[in-house]
């Protein structure tokens, strides 16, 4: 009912607004006043965390995306080697774990079969799980050793959106957590990450409160065939869920590369006119890969490339290239993608809408795939 809607359209629409507070409640009462973390609902002993020599995450979709994510974050704060896989692959490779790997089972309906048989494959072999999750008791936390809940309330739209920001913030505080039981690189760097984080309601409510132009954006593209998206570093997984939207519901060919691959074959696909986003990096810190992307955004508008540009508030250095600028608040690299990914759900959702499809639910999903 338009009541359950909150006054939106779409149950998509209501979530996407609703992401601000999802990402606060993600993190409220998580971090103590000392700017330390207290995750108390791990129940995993920080003495077993100490020892942990392997990560590996395991998910679906988006979910698999976050866990793209996390593994830069967890690699970069906590030196710990982090493997991330999709959970229909995960077990058939003989993966190999024992009781120092912890797995990260990543789901926010907690009832998806191939994340939970990755799991249960997982604890048959020794390894501790820990599911990050946003419904409460599902099957995926009750079968985990610990669990850490992401609060992004009930989402009901087939498309994640705001379960997947609360699913990298959860990724990010596992991450910051490892390295504070194990004193890893913990220092200004990791406390400067805390208070940002802190920050990050706020910055994705300003990103919200800028999309009029992105929506105008996707109405005009209701006719192309295709859109890709580029992304380096996280911006890389981000393009994969722009694409992953857009084909959810928008039923278009949409495909994400990492922007050092196209010389490797994608570049051939660039044509006249083809609309190509591109997730930039921030300029500041690791700037040489700041500097690749723009080669790479030159590249392809060289080649007739509409370039669609997403950048950080700042960087001048993209205006020249870019057809069409979408500003994003200037964020720690690692956290850039809590700011990037919302205007690639408004964009998809805007040109499902335009092209008159139902946004909440697209054909042939369905909100949790309990079957293998
Ligand atoms: C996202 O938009 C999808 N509908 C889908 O990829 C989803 O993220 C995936 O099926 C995993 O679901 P889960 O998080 O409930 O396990």
């Amino acid at each position: 009912s338009a009541a359950e809607k909150g006054g939106y359209d779409y149950f998509m629409l209501k979530e996407i607004a609703e992401q601000p507070k999802a990402v606060a409640d993600t993190l409220l009462g998580r971090i103590g006043t000392d700017g330390r973390l207290t995750l108390d609902e791990l129940r995993i002993p920080d003495q077993v965390l100490r020892e942990i020599d392997k990560v590996v995450i395991v998910a679906c979709g988006t979910a698999f995306h976050a866990g793209m994510i996390a593994k830069y974050a967890i690699e970069h704060w906590t030196r710990i080697p982090c493997e991330v896989e999709v959970a229909s692959e995960f077990r058939y490779r003989d993966p190999i774990m024992d009781d120092r790997t912890l797995v990260v089972a990543i789901s926010q309906s907690g009832e998806t079969m191939d994340t939970l048989m990755a799991l249960r494959h997982a604890r048959e072999q020794g390894a501790k799980v820990l599911a990050i999750c946003n419904t409460n008791g599902s099957t995926i936390p009750r079968e985990s050793d610990a669990v850490l809940y992401t609060h992004a309330g009930p989402e009901v739209a087939v498309a994640s959106t705001k379960a997947f920001l609360t699913q990298l913030v959860a990724c990010y505080l596992v991450a910051l957590y490892l390295g504070q039981v194990r004193g890893t690189k913990w220092g200004d760097e990791i406390f400067g990450i805390i208070r940002e984080l802190g920050d990050m309601p706020k910055h994705v409510e300003e990103v919200l409160g800028t999309m009029e132009p992105v929506r105008e954006l996707a109405r005009s593209l209701a006719d192309a065939r295709s859109v890709l998206f580029l992304g380096r570093h996280v911006g890389f997984p981000v393009a994969l869920e722009g694409a992953l939207k857009l084909k959810e519901l928008a039923y278009m060919h949409a495909e994400g590369f990492a922007a050092g691959e196209l010389k490797h074959g994608p570049i051939a696909l660039i044509e006249d006119g083809l609309p190509v986003v591109v997730v930039v990096p921030s300029p500041r810190g690791r700037s040489i890969l700041h500097d690749k992307i723009v080669s790479n955004i030159q590249e392809i508008r060289a080649r007739g490339a509409r370039t669609i540009v997403i950048a950080e508030e700042g960087d001048e250095a993209v205006v020249p290239y870019a057809d069409h600028l979408i500003r994003i608040p200037a964020t720690p690299t690692l956290l850039q993608p809590l700011v990037s990914t919302v205007p690639l759900q408004v964009f998809a959702c805007e040109l499902a809408t335009a092209k008159g499809h139902e946004v909440d639910q697209p054909r042939n999903l369905a909100k949790s795939v309990t079957v293998e």
